[in-house]
């Protein structure tokens, strides 16, 4: 294990207007760049500078206005842009910060996604009548990019996302991305926002893919066109517990997903559906929710942004994917490192009782990263864990989780994607 890196101090923390970039599989152009003196074909690398000089000296009226491609050119001979953005990296949380790109693509029902483009972060046109606004047809990823001491840009896993929301789309009948395409697209929106990736140490870059029915429709049915959306946002910690305990509410009546239902991909409507829970537990004083099972309100589903963990001795427990849970990317991660690190892994139904005498509890996610649990309440019943603060468990997993995300020990396991 990576004891460097502790739990209370680190935080995992073209031609004309029309540039033609990156993959052959699926073509990538920038509309229109803020400001075009070089026609000259560029790199994905030189490609990100060169934003980073535009940027510098174009800014939008306003960051809420509908036209994406309405430009004010503030000055023309202002200096280089800086290498990161003028904004306070002590103090991140996890909130949206507009950046400067963003990357769309559309296809018509019945088609396949072919041709992205990089456009200025803002606001997008919907018709009324859209299908992810009056049906919830959409669906949403979530991963992270780190800065590394060398300037080298790191992703997690991207692949898994992409195949993630190729799942999620298929249940929600709408095209995909493929993966390499939405790996690309990922990879295209970072370094066109790189100033914005935190420093070391200090955040993330928080890469937020969206997938919706754009097109209007009015009965109910599958959207004509779909719209593939990618945008980012410096993060820090996503409790406000920073990396303190969080403290969960067991909820025994509003439950997050039923058999059958749609628990188990990343659509939009799962995020709605607990909100309610979510604000009354935190008008309470609580952190977050804790879901049971909808059959028997006895087994642990998962919290209302992330997967939960039980730690018994030298067994760490969490629930199976069946259905109802989300098959977090950060959740089977950490499954792995946990056995590579010679904890005996469960995956299977984890009575909610089990949580009166289990060691630690500890939550993962991409936003959450590990979080250690504090304490349970459970019909009104307080359970506290770890009276010294983090359990020992949840921070060396934490560690050697945050330690390979950042680049800071050998990556064995094949996850890290180098953009740079
Ligand atoms: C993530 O962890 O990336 C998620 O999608 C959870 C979200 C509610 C912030």
């Amino acid at each position: 294990m990576e004891s460097g890196a502790v739990f209370a101090g680190l935080h995992p923390n073209s031609p004309s207007h029309h540039l033609l970039l990156g993959p052959s599989r699926s073509a990538i152009k920038i509309l229109p760049p803020p400001i075009s003196t070089d026609h000259k074909l560029l790199s994905p690398h030189s490609l990100s500078l060169q934003l980073q000089k535009q940027t510098r000296f174009a800014s939008f009226s306003n960051h809420s206005n509908n036209n994406v491609n309405s430009l004010r050119v503030a000055s023309p001979t202002s200096n280089v842009a800086s290498e990161l953005a003028d904004i306070d990296w002590d103090n991140l949380g996890f909130g949206l910060m507009p950046t400067d790109y963003m990357y769309t693509m559309k296809c018509s029902q019945g088609e396949t996604f072919s041709k992205g483009e990089l456009i200025r972060f803002g606001n997008i046109e919907l018709s009324p009548s859209a299908g992810v606004l009056n049906y919830g047809q959409g669906l949403f990823e979530g991963l992270k990019a780190y800065r590394k001491h060398d300037g080298n840009i790191l992703l997690f896993r991207p692949e898994e996302n992409g195949q993630r929301l190729r799942l999620g789309a298929e249940r929600m009948c709408m095209p995909a991305p493929t993966v390499d395409q939405f790996v690309e697209a990922v990879k295209a929106t970072v370094l066109a926002n790189e100033r914005w990736i935190p420093p070391p140490g200090k955040g993330s870059l928080y890469i937020r893919p969206l997938l919706m029915g754009s097109g209007a429709v009015l009965g109910l049915a599958p959207s004509p066109e779909y719209t593939f959306l990618i945008y980012v946002s410096p993060v820090g910690n996503y409790f406000k517990e920073g990396l303190a305990p969080i403290n969960l509410i067991v909820e025994t009546e509003i439950h997050r997903a039923t058999p059958g239902g749609t628990g188990g991909v990343k659509t939009i409507g799962n995020y709605a559906a607990v909100l309610q829970a979510q604000s009354a537990a935190k008008a309470k004083g609580y952190s977050d929710v804790l879901y049971l099972d909808s059959i028997n309100k006895k087994y642990l589903e998962e919290v209302s942004s992330c997967n939960v963990f039980v730690v018994k001795g030298n067994v760490i427990s969490t629930p199976a994917i069946k259905g109802t849970i989300l098959p977090g990317i950060t959740r089977k991660s950490i499954l792995d490192v946990a056995l590579s690190q010679g904890f005996q892994v469960e995956e299977r139904h984890v009575a909610v009782e089990e949580l009166l005498d289990a060691d630690e509890v500890f939550c993962t996610g991409t936003a959450v990263v590990v979080s250690p649990v504090g304490s349970i309440t459970y019909l009104g019943k307080r359970v506290s864990y770890g009276s010294e603060g983090v359990g020992r468990v949840s921070q060396q997993l934490y560690s050697a989780l945050t330690s390979l995300q950042m680049g800071l020990t050998e990556d064995k396991m094949g996850w890290i994607v180098e953009l740079k």
